[in-house]
This record gives C-alpha cells, sequence and structure tokens, in this order.
C-alpha cells in the first residue's frame, strides 16, 4: 500500500533531526583513540529515533497498523519508549509504555511529555517485569478485540537495519583510519548486529567488545561457562543494577548472539561513572552506558599502542537527572 501525500510527508517529519550525528574524539593512552558517535543528539534523545520510524512505515504501508485506531505498545527501560512516543504523537497513534517504575523520573516525564500513556511496572524486575507486565495486557486486549499492536521492536531485523546507517556513517567519517573496536553495551543486541557487525564490512579485522554490568552478567556466562564463578569465587547475580539499556537478565533475546563478541568485559557503577567523567572532560555529558563504554576503551588502550576504538553515546545524561523520591533505586550507589 502506498501512502497518501500527507502521511508521507509526516512520516518525513518524524524524520527530521535524525542521523548523521557527529563523531567526538578523545585521545587515550599509547597513542589510541575512541571516536563516540553522539545518537544522544537525535530528536528523542537516542539511537532509537533512527528505529521507530522504519518501523512504524513499513507496518503502516503493510497495513498492520492504522493511524488513530491502532493502538501502538512496548517495553522499554525509556530510551524505545521515548522515540516511539515521539513517531506516534507526530502520526497521530495513540500509544502506552510499559516501563519500570524505579527508572529515573526524567524518563517518565519525557515520554508522557509525548503524550503517551505510561504503564509502570514492578520496581526491581527491571526488563522482565515490564515484558510481563506488557504480556498480559496483550492478552486482555486480544480478549476484548481491542486493536493494539505490539511494536515488539527488540525482535525486529528491520530494527537491525535501520541501526546500519550508523556504521556506513562512522566508516565514511573515519575512512583512512577505520576502528580496531567497536564496543558496545549488551542490551537487547540490536546495536551490536546493526552497527558492530555493519562495521566489519567496512573493517573486516574489527574485534567487538561487549560490556554488561557485573550484577547481570547474562551473555558472559553464555560465552565463558563458570568463568565469573572461578575468577570471583562467588556465582553471579542477576538482578537489580544502575545500567539502563544493559544487562537485561532473565528475558532472552534472538539478536543476543555470544559468538558475536571478541570478549565481553563486566563493569561496576564506578567504572560507568569514571567513564562518563571521561566524557564530560571533552564536553560530552553522556548516559551510564556511553560511559560504561568509553572505560572499557580507556582499558583496552593501556594493552596496545595506536588502536582507534568507536563507541556510541546512546543517550545523555540529563536522562538520568531527575528522580522522585519514591523513584529512587536506580540512582543507589551499586557496587
Ligand atoms: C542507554 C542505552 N544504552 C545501550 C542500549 C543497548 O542497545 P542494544 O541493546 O539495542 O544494542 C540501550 C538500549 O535500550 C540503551 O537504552
Amino acid at each position: 500500500m502506498t501512502l497518501s501525500r500527507h502521511r508521507h510527508e509526516l512520516y518525513q517529519q518524524v524524520r527530521n533531526g535524525v542521523g548523521a550525528s557527529p563523531l567526538v574524539p578523545v585521545s587515550l593512552a599509547n597513542g589510541c583513540r575512541v571516536h563516540c558517535k553522539e545518537e544522544w543528539r537525535n530528536p528523542s534523545g537516542s539511537h532509537y529515533d533512527r528505529v521507530f520510524v522504519v518501523l512504524l512505515e513499513a507496518l503502516e504501508k503493510q497495513g498492520r497498523i492504522v493511524p488513530a485506531v491502532t493502538e501502538l505498545v512496548d517495553a522499554t527501560t525509556g530510551n524505545a519508549g521515548a522515540a516511539l512516543a515521539r513517531a506516534c504523537q507526530i502520526l497521530g497513534f495513540p500509544c502506552k509504555v510499559f516501563l519500570p517504575e524505579d527508572v529515573p523520573f526524567a524518563r517518565k516525564q519525557q515520554i508522557m511529555g509525548y503524550g503517551a500513556s505510561l504503564v509502570e511496572t514492578p520496581e526491581r524486575q527491571y526488563v522482565k517485569g515490564a515484558v510481563r507486565e506488557l504480556q498480559r495486557y496483550l492478552v486482555k486486549a486480544r480478549k476484548e478485540r481491542r486493536r493494539v499492536f505490539c511494536l515488539d521492536h527488540s525482535r525486529q531485523s528491520l530494527a537491525i537495519e535501520a541501526l546500519s546507517p550508523i556504521a556506513v556513517e562512522i566508516a565514511k567519517e573515519l575512512d583512512s583510519q577505520l576502528p580496531d573496536f567497536f564496543v558496545g553495551v549488551i542490551g537487547n543486541g540490536l546495536t551490536i548486529k546493526g552497527i558492530g557487525r555493519g562495521l566489519q564490512s567496512f573493517a573486516p579485522s574489527l574485534r567487538i567488545i561487549g560490556v554488561e554490568p557485573v550484577r547481570a552478567p547474562s551473555t558472559y556466562e553464555q560465552k565463558y561457562p563458570g568463568r565469573f564463578q572461578r575468577e570471583r569465587d562467588e556465582f553471579p547475580t542477576f538482578a537489580h543494577h544502575g545500567l539502563l539499556g544493559a544487562g537485561a537478565w532473565g528475558v532472552r533475546f534472538p539478536f543476543i548472539d555470544p559468538d558475536d563478541y571478541d570478549d565481553i568485559t563486566l563493569v561496576t557503577q564506578d567504572n560507568w561513572l569514571t567513564g562518563q567523567g571521561f566524557l564530560k572532560d571533552v564536553g560530552v555529558a553522556s548516559g551510564r552506558t556511553s560511559g560504561a563504554c568509553q572505560w572499557v576503551a580507556h582499558q583496552i588502550a593501556q594493552t596496545e599502542d595506536d588502536l582507534t576504538f568507536v563507541h556510541l553515546c546512546y543517550d545523555h545524561a540529563s536522562k538520568y537527572g531527575t528522580t522522585s523520591a519514591k523513584n529512587s533505586a536506580h540512582e543507589e550507589i551499586l557496587v
């Protein structure tokens, strides 16, 4: 189905300001450097703005979603929800976002600001709790024969395609100095597949380093069974942590493949705060996962000369700032 001119223009409006994010260089030890791709500059503040416009346009063309009729829903730790809510507001879809109660208030405020309704899911259950509540809602909606469509963005191969231009932009800009490493946190695997794997078609020897919180080393355990316990003399936990967007314990994602990673580094809160500090020094007020990737690049740079790294600045520090008294769990000092 082709879209009317008006619908086409609305999709153009959603696309305005999406993509072509700048790369910020940071000098590291031993003549190494890391380039940070500022995806937080997209309109709703993350790489997900690239994803939802592509998903929604494809679904509308297929006639599977109808503006003003179909309610669009998804589970998120905030960034995907904000991008979905923004797209829905411009395109006229009702939108409902399932989000853990204990994420920073700034995230809820942003999503509601785009006119979406919010379902707060049990605290300390992170993505697992949000997905469970969303599934319950979908069962109920089906029984009541309501027009509800779940985007399920973390399971769509089109989402990987939508992220792949980031790899092209990086390769074009770095041109003669293609990276040796892509460092990316492991959330649902989309950015590793779409960007890390994409970059390997330009730089075949590129190594991909995954980053997970030490409190939820799910992919690490799959890649290195038993290593966590051997090295730390304790069993891994799969529990509450503050690295929002990463380490979604208790949920299986089809695009997480331990073989995609040359290595996986576990990080503590101290590590990502240190990385955020490095980025602050070059004028980038980054979110936590960006800080974690930055810290990992600094660590590897200690071991070899003249390496080039690249990572995303997935989101901005302001997405973590505001806390209501009740919603403070993710602001705690965690190991
Ligand atoms: C802040 C942040 N960092 C990193 C990621 C990880 O991206 P992915 O799991 O899609 O590769 C996400 C995803 O939600 C995120 O919100």
